[in-house]
């Protein structure tokens, strides 16, 4: 089943997401759900805050962009309570997109060489060293789980040069292919 995307503006996106327990009710289902509508918004990661739940469960499959990055084919993975650290300072600035921001695209600087501990649909312990662009994608939706989104790291100059983008956004009126839930209008 597909799931409506919650889109910036709206508070859900804001709050610090909490761990969760093996008996999260109907786990396989939610995951589904959330890989499905991934896939039919043509994203390559989708955190839990951005379809409407403060719980830190991230799914990633980065494989659509094999062509730009072979590494990454087929590269798939179900994130549960994940902690990641940083290994080195070294920012590389690079393009990215967000589905709770459609129609927008900006450089954001990340660091390029990250750890990360999670578990996985099965509450299994994992840690690995990633880096490149995988670990830019981590990056990105793991800042969705803090409360973040990606142009919080862009310049205030460039974030004044989408402002209207972004006020469309928020106020709702943005056109986009998949289903969303827009912010609650303010009173
Ligand atoms: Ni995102």
């Amino acid at each position: 089943m597909k799931l409506p995307i919650y889109l910036y503006g709206h508070p859900v996106l804001r709050k610090v997401s909490t761990d969760i327990t093996p008996d999260y009710e109907e786990l396989p289902a939610l995951l589904a759900n959330m890989y499905e509508t991934m896939y039919a918004s043509e994203g390559v990661g989708l955190a839990a805050p951005q379809i409407g739940r403060n719980d830190r469960i991230i799914v990633i499959d980065a494989s659509p962009l094999a062509d730009t990055f072979p590494e990454l084919d087929g590269v798939k993975l179900t994130l549960i309570n994940p902690t990641v650290e940083v290994l080195d300072g070294e920012r590389i600035v690079r393009g990215e997109g967000c589905l709770s921001l459609p129609g927008i695209s900006e450089n954001v600087p990340r660091v390029e060489h990250i750890r990360m501990r999670w578990l996985d649909e099965n509450f299994e312990q994992h840690e690995q060293e990633f880096d490149g662009f995988l670990a830019r994608i981590i990056q990105h939706e793991y800042d969705h789980l803090e409360g973040r989104v990606y142009i919080d790291h862009i310049s205030p100059i460039r974030k004044q040069l989408i402002r209207s983008k972004l006020n469309n956004i928020v106020t709702g009126r943005t056109r986009c292919d998949y289903a969303v839930r827009y912010a609650p209008k303010k009173k």
